[in-house]
């Protein structure tokens, strides 16, 4: 049995999409879990660049089962958007390549304008969302008004759901926010052409992945964003509404926990944060342009440009314990290639003492003042070794100082964003 996941180990974007696509070759089922239409995650095979949101990276093999799992809330419309831009470059999406959960909760336009609304509401304390409506479709999860993909199927269900959003979301729109109110009969008639579109796709995919499992097949679950971003253990509220760590996967794929061996983390050799909230180890500065230039470090879904800094083995260390990591694949570190020292934070100084945990609470965070430890940078570019041998010396101590910190091995090592550009140290 072999069922394992990948996990963004920093603030997202740190090449998941990249290390999925990779590691499916061996898999018959891509999983995502959590998350929707805000991921952003590109895959580069041979000469054609993919960039997926909702869609699991394992979709662009033929022969690989895709499953948009119950905990992720789908958008149709950016779903349909993302199927057509795929059979556009060749890949088809059928129903035999991917599942939709039946339990999935459906982003509605009003999650969108409410989105866009409330994050103009909070002023200057926005948050940065990626306006996707990820986080006012999670609430009405939780607040339990939400419309699911079962529902969906269900003319009559779904028409009965749909009235009563659109009455309590107009008032609120309209007398608290501002909005203009939005047409029952236009979102209705749209979404019934969707739910046409989508039926084939639909399935209890618990059951699809459980079947799966038993028939000693492998499953990867592909996180969205990363542990700084959990709803939980992130630097709340500069978060997104899910839980991205390993938790998460259970309860938004209905597989239970002890039939998952395995979660590696994805961890970008330095750090990158879109959106607003704290970030210890931030470079306001030439450096930190110079990497988010050479690192192409600009938001794959909203365009925006990532904020960068140095390496933080703090936040690693957090994310081995919160997800028990088992292990690290490392990407992006052909970007430093060229830095005479690069620096790696390896605690912070925090009310006269030294941690090495992120704590709760942002106040806290703002008075953490990072300790460096520094290192010989490598001056060669090395997006073309192929073996760990051929890594210079002082990138082989660099990633030596990660396994060191946080007790976990690295066992992939990421040179460029090419499927061929990837070396395998060891056993994940
Ligand atoms: P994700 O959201 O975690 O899937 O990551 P994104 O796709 O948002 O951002 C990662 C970016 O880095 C993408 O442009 C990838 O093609 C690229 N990438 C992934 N791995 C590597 C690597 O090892 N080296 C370089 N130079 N680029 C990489
Ligand atoms: P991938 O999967 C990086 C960030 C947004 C914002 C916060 C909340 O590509 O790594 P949301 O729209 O989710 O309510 O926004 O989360 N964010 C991401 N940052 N990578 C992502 O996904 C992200 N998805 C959301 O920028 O700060
Ligand atoms: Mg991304």
């Amino acid at each position: 049995m072999s069922a394992f996941i990948i996990l963004g180990a920093q603030w997202g974007d740190e090449g998941k999409g990249k290390m999925t696509d990779y590691l499916a070759e061996d898999a018959k089922v891509v999983v995502r879990f959590q998350g929707g239409n805000n991921a952003g995650h590109t895959v580069e095979v041979g000469d054609k660049q993919y960039k997926l949101h909702l869609i699991p990276s394992g979709i662009l093999y033929d022969d690989k089962i895709n499953i948009i799992g119950n905990g992720v809330v789908v958008d149709p419309q950016a779903l349909f958007q993302e199927i057509d831009y795929l059979e556009g470059l060749g890949t088809k999406v059928t129903p035999d390549k991917l599942a939709i959960s039946d339990r999935a909760h459906l982003i509605m336009p009003y999650h969108k304008i409410l989105d866009s609304l409330k994050e103009k509401a909070r002023g200057k304390n926005d948050i940065g969302t990626t306006g996707k409506g990820i986080g006012p479709c999670y609430t009405d999860k939780f607040e339990r008004s939400g419309i699911r993909v079962c529902d969906l199927m269900h003319k009559e269900v779904f028409e009965e759901k749909l009235k009563e959003n659109i009455n309590m979301k107009n008032d609120y729109i309209t007398k608290v926010l501002g909005g203009e109110a939005l047409n029952f009969d236009e979102i209705f008639n749209t979404y019934m052409e969707y739910a046409d579109r989508m039926r084939p796709f639909v399935k209890d995919t618990s059951v699809v992945i459980y079947d799966e499992i038993k028939k000693d097949n492998s499953v990867l679950f592909e996180g969205a964003q990363g542990m700084l971003l959990d709803i939980d253990y992130g630097t709340y509220p500069y978060v997104t509404s899910s839980n991205t760590t390993a938790g998460g996967v259970s309860s938004g794929t209905g597989i239970g926990p002890t039939m998952i061996s395995k979660a590696i983390g994805i961890a970008k050799a330095y750090t990158t944060r879109v959106g607003k909230g704290p970030f210890p180890t931030e470079l306001n500065d030439e450096t930190g342009d110079w990497i988010r230039e050479k690192g192409h470090e600009y938001g794959v879904t909203t365009g925006r440009s990532r904020r960068c800094g140095w390496l933080d083995l703090v936040i690693l260390k957090t994310t081995t314990r919160v997800s028990g990591l088992t292990s690290f694949a490392v990407t992006k570190i052909d970007t430093l290639a060229g830095l005479e020292k690069i620096k790696v934070c390896t605690g912070y100084k925090f009310d006269g003492k030294v941690i090495d945990y992120f704590p709760a609470s942002l106040e806290d965070l703002a008075k953490c003042e990072p300790i460096y430890e520094e290192f010989q940078g490598w001056g060669e570019e090395i997006e073309e070794a192929r073996s760990y041998e051929e890594l210079p010396e002082n990138a082989k101590i660099y990633l030596k100082k990660i396994e060191e910190f946080t007790g976990t091995k690295v066992a992939i090592v990421s040179v460029g964003p090419k499927r061929d550009q990837t070396i395998r140290v060891g056993t994940i």
